[in-house]
């Protein structure tokens, strides 16, 4: 029974507009009959303890404040159930999970790591690639760059490492301005529905400053390899089953490689799949 259940989704003032999720959500809670409430996941007024569950769904501003969030996650998991929970958020903040998951066995986007102390150099002459921080989100500090630019890339690396931060250079995947990206949802291990995403990165000329595409989603059906390349990405966990998790993959010559797993704050696409809300409503009243 859900009756009387209080729920928290924790957002930002900042992403609150900006979260396409949060009214197909609300909905699904309020036929459920669970009562939902929209907070700041840094307001200090919330006593997160009133609620029986806490889901993370548009804390979007965490990356730039991860010790601050992390701690917030560690005293909201003291009061109550945060979802997914704090284990995996720990994980999942890095991209460093990308290497726990290749050694695993899951098809990865190549990745090289370039950890702070190391030289901002020290990655594979591509044709095209992309540098991003190994915590982010939202593509902010992520760019392309050509080989021709390499010095610029490399400046770009080293401001990163300047901030303190590990930073990624990957393969551009260039398979991606015309096929997009795949997003698979599932919730507690189920597959729910996929979303196309279109590139979202600029070819920068020269020294030019990138310039970043708006999101282009349109509902798609995966294929069988991105289906077993998700599964594989699922089995590979060593969590129990996440509430939901967004799997993100890029089309290569080698089949669909993972991009990015998405298990703390992800945008679930709702309004691109009917029902897809109640699923994962039906989902989270099981574990209440
Ligand atoms: N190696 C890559 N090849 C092609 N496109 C990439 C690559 N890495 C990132 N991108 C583009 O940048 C976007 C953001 O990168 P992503 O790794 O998903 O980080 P985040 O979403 O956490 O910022 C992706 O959706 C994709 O469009
Ligand atoms: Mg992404």
């Amino acid at each position: 029974m859900s009756a009387g259940f209080r729920v928290a989704l924790a957002s930002v003032a900042a992403a609150r507009t900006l979260d396409e999720d949060l009214p197909e959500l609300l909905s699904a809670l309020g036929t459920a009959g669970i009562a939902a409430q929209v907070c700041d996941w840094d307001d200090p007024a919330v006593d997160w303890s009133t609620f029986e569950c806490v889901l993370l769904r548009s804390t979007w501003d965490y990356t730039q404040r991860l010790a601050e969030f992390l701690a917030w996650c560690e005293r909201v998991t003291a009061m109550t159930r945060l979802l997914n929970p704090l284990e995996l958020v720990r994980w999942n903040c890095d991209k460093h999970y990308l290497r726990d998951l290749a050694e695993r066995g899951v098809p990865i986007v190549e990745t090289c790591f370039i950890e702070s102390g190391e030289a901002a150099d020290a990655f594979p002459d591509y044709a095209e690639f992309v540098v991003k921080p190994a915590v982010s989100a939202g593509s902010r500090d992520t760019r392309r760059h050509v080989r021709a630019a390499r010095a610029e890339a490399i400046a770009h690396v080293q401001h990163l490492l300047d901030q303190g931060r590990s930073v990624i250079v990957q393969p551009y995947i260039d398979a991606v301005d015309s096929a997009g990206e795949t997003a698979l949802v599932y919730f507690d291990g189920a597959f729910s529905h996929a979303i196309r995403k279109g590139p979202l990165l600029q070819r920068a000329s020269g020294a030019t400053e990138l310039l970043f595409a708006t999101e282009q989603i349109d509902p798609r059906t995966p294929t069988q390899a991105e289906h077993d390349v998700a599964q594989r990405v699922l089995k590979a966990l060593s969590f129990p089953v996440p509430l939901y998790a967004r799997i993100d993959l890029l089309p290569t010559p080698d089949g669909p490689r993972l991009l990015e797993l998405e298990l703390i704050e992800p945008s679930l696409f709702f309004d691109h799949a009917e029902g897809s809300a109640a699923r994962l409503v039906s989902q989270l009243i099981q574990r209440l």
